[in-house]
């Protein structure tokens, strides 16, 4: 396990200061840090056609980007170059671990584990993100530089394929050491070179835009055949002007899409499908014959039964008229009040014991869910 510690800042110190407000140098956040793999099996990853990877060079201040899988690794270079494999915490158990010290912030805000080597030199060149993200030193050491964030910073594709950022004025320049963290908040430019090779695992969070909620909400809205209801006048009176769309018109047309928000019901559903979606694929680990609610129980009874969950999984849930709903992987499982601490281990933990799940009277929909969800194979023992 990894043992986070954020300088002398306790975990609500560190939101209130700094989240989302301004960059942070976590000198040793994580002492003694042993790297979850090496650049080896990093690659062994980016040769799979299901895990998205990159390389980036930069060889005489031209920089390009190529897209794995890769078959072989000529492009990574002894300098100058950089290896970046998204969402490491769906396949490789060890490196999902990286991400347990910072479910301090809610599990729905955290996106995936992504995975970059570099050789001197090597980088992704000056550039934004979008997302919150904590830059954990592994083996190697990185030079980085962080910013504030700053509208009039001009962003541009290099070779239409790489988005980086003109140069910025630093108010973080360091040396990463292995254990050391950058936390570098929405919208701070960075840039950061290997010094020597290197492995730095990013914390990536999500953030949805109105983009995003809006397109997401209306394929719910399609896919559960809801949102009916049509624009009608029965009241319909003369007026001067035929070409005139008046105002009471526009709202009644804006309160037809309002009442679709304001129902909770839909809003919910949609709300728990859409943030436990994961972005990549997932390994999952269905058992070789199918468990019964029967099984389940009994696994549940045995008390050295650990169930362990699925790298990459995303559970979340919410209580809702006495009802609990919980969410996983995009598809939600309604149940009542009664199974919240069972909920909550799920939920809240990667490792659950039977002992800890029968610590509440489960009923009959729990059973049947957790059966499920193992039979998928995104839970397991
Ligand atoms: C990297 O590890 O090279 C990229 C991390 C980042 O800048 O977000
Ligand atoms: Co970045």
């Amino acid at each position: 396990m990894y043992q986070l510690t954020i300088n002398n800042l306790t975990e609500q110190e560190f939101l209130s200061q700094y989240w989302q407000k301004k960059p942070l140098l976590i000198k040793q956040g994580f002492t003694d840090f042993e790297d979850p793999l090496d650049a080896n099996e990093l690659a062994g990853l980016a040769v799979e056609e299901s895990i998205e990877s990159r390389i980036v060079t930069n060889h005489n201040n031209e920089w390009l980007a190529h897209h794995g899988p890769f078959e072989d690794f000529e492009l990574l270079t002894e300098q100058n170059s950089t290896l970046l494999v998204q969402a490491v915490d769906h396949w490789h158990p060890d490196a999902a671990q990286l991400l347990e010290p910072f479910r301090f912030i809610p599990n729905w805000r955290i996106d995936d584990l992504m995975i970059s080597f570099s050789t001197p030199g090597g980088g992704v060149g000056p550039h934004l993100d979008q997302y919150d993200v904590f830059i954990i030193q592994g083996e190697g050491k990185r030079h980085w530089r962080v910013g504030m964030p700053d509208s009039n910073l001009k962003q541009f594709a290099q070779n239409n394929s790489l988005l980086q950022v003109e140069q910025f004025p630093g108010v973080i320049d360091c040396i990463l050491e292995p254990g050391d963290i950058l936390y570098i908040p929405p919208g701070c430019p960075h840039e950061g070179y290997a010094v020597e090779n290197a492995l730095n695992y990013s914390v990536g969070f999500r953030a949805p835009n109105q983009q995003d909620l809006l397109s997401s909400f209306a394929d719910h809205i399609i896919d559960t055949e809801a949102g009916n209801a049509r624009y009608s006048d029965q009241q319909l009176a003369l007026r001067a002007s035929k070409g005139e769309l008046i105002q009471a018109e526009a709202d009644q047309v804006k309160q037809l899409i309002q009442s679709l928000l304001d129902n909770d019901t839909l809003f919910k559903t949609w709300l728990g499908t859409t943030v436990s979606q994961p972005k990549h694929e997932m390994d999952l680990m269905p058992p070789e014959q199918a468990y019964s609610p029967a099984d389940v129980e009994q696994l549940m009874h045995d008390t050295d039964t650990l169930f362990e969950r699925l790298g990459g999984t995303r559970a979340v849930y919410q209580v809702f008229e006495n009802e609990i709903i919980l969410s996983v992987n995009g598809q939600n499982y309604n149940l009542p009040l009664d199974d919240l601490s069972a909920v909550k281990c799920l939920t809240d933990q990667i490792h659950v014991t039977g002992d800890e799940l029968n610590s509440s009277k489960n009923s009959l929909f729990f059973i049947q869910t957790f059966t499920t969800l193992l039979n998928e194979g995104i839970w397991f023992c």
